[in-house]
């Protein structure tokens, strides 16, 4: 468990409510479109170390201002994936299920099906990402959930057993095998080339709190050194376990929303079922570098 004054001293500062889950706050009582003093700055730091996802309501963002906004917690990556950029912000990735005419597009026809499969952003990398920010631009009426697990909580409530069985193994992550596993696009020669496979521990401490946590998700690919229906047996265990329906929140989007997950610590997954459907739902995403996890 978190120590107590973090959360005191932040919430001093400024509103930080938790939801339905622990692991996750509202913040309120924040104008994101405003620069931010560094003592709020720091306030959400702690905030954020104690809630890892963190949800701000009723915010008003351009582009301009969500870039802003999550350089205060560290250089923003530019994803791999060229073709969503808009031209004036790199760093903004569109999450989007409109065709190039603007028409919303079936389920299996969505760009990125790993990201309805849960994951966190950028395991494969060799530095993975310490956050991301979600930003609700337009919001179907009904469906478009995006849902969050603990990887902390996950790795708390396995019995010792299991602790002890997984203590110490490493899991190698793969976009290359990712995009296999969701049915995504074939990655191009290019890609498998430009996207070798990483390993990091199954059980990674965070860097900020000292917290275990179970790091897996889609881009895990197999346990080095386990056979592979061992393995594949035991992954499919823990991503089991780590969303149990009971642990999950589900981030119901207005427009408006802006939501900050923690990478190292959490998993998180949308919900395909506004796939087909007649409105647009588009999210932008920044991304927050990380380092490489222990
Ligand atoms: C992402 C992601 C989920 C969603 O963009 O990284 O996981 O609900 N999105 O769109
Ligand atoms: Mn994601």
């Amino acid at each position: 468990m978190m120590p107590d004054a973090p959360l005191a001293a932040a919430t001093a500062i400024l509103g930080v409510k938790p939801l339905t889950h622990a692991f996750v706050a509202e913040i309120t009582g924040l104008d994101l479109t405003r620069p931010l003093a560094s003592e709020t700055v720091a306030a959400l730091e702690r905030a954020f170390l104690a809630h890892p996802v963190l949800v701000f309501r009723d915010q008003k963002l351009a582009r301009a201002d969500q870039v802003r906004f999550s350089r205060y917690f560290g250089d923003l990556d530019v994803s791999v994936n060229r073709q969503y950029h808009g031209d004036d912000f790199p760093e903004i990735h569109t999450v989007s299920n409109l065709d190039a005419d603007g028409r919303p597009l079936p389920f299996e026809k969505l760009a990125n099906p790993g990201n309805y499969l849960w994951h966190t952003d950028g395991s494969y990398q060799k530095r993975p990402p310490r956050a991301s920010l979600l930003y609700g631009v337009e919001i179907p009426k009904a469906g478009g959930v995006t849902s969050f697990a603990s990887l902390h909580d996950a790795h708390e409530s396995l019995d010792a057993a299991q602790r002890e069985r997984i203590a110490g193994l490493k899991l190698v992550h793969s976009w290359v095998q990712s995009r296999l596993n969701s049915g995504s696009r074939p990655p191009t020669e290019e890609e498998i080339r430009n996207s070798p496979p990483v390993t990091h521990p199954l059980v990674r401490t965070h860097p900020e709190t000292g917290r275990k946590a179970l790091y897996m998700g889609i881009h895990g690919s197999h346990i080095e050194d386990m056979a592979s229906e061992e393995s594949t047996a035991l992954l499919a265990m823990l991503v089991e376990h780590a969303t149990r329906e009971e642990v999950v929140y589900n981030h119901h989007w207005r427009a408006g929303d802006l939501v900050m997950t923690d990478n190292r610590c959490v998993l998180h997954r949308g919900a395909p079922d506004y796939g087909g459907a007649a409105e647009p739902r588009i999210l932008h995403r920044t991304v927050v570098s990380g380092d490489a996890p222990f």
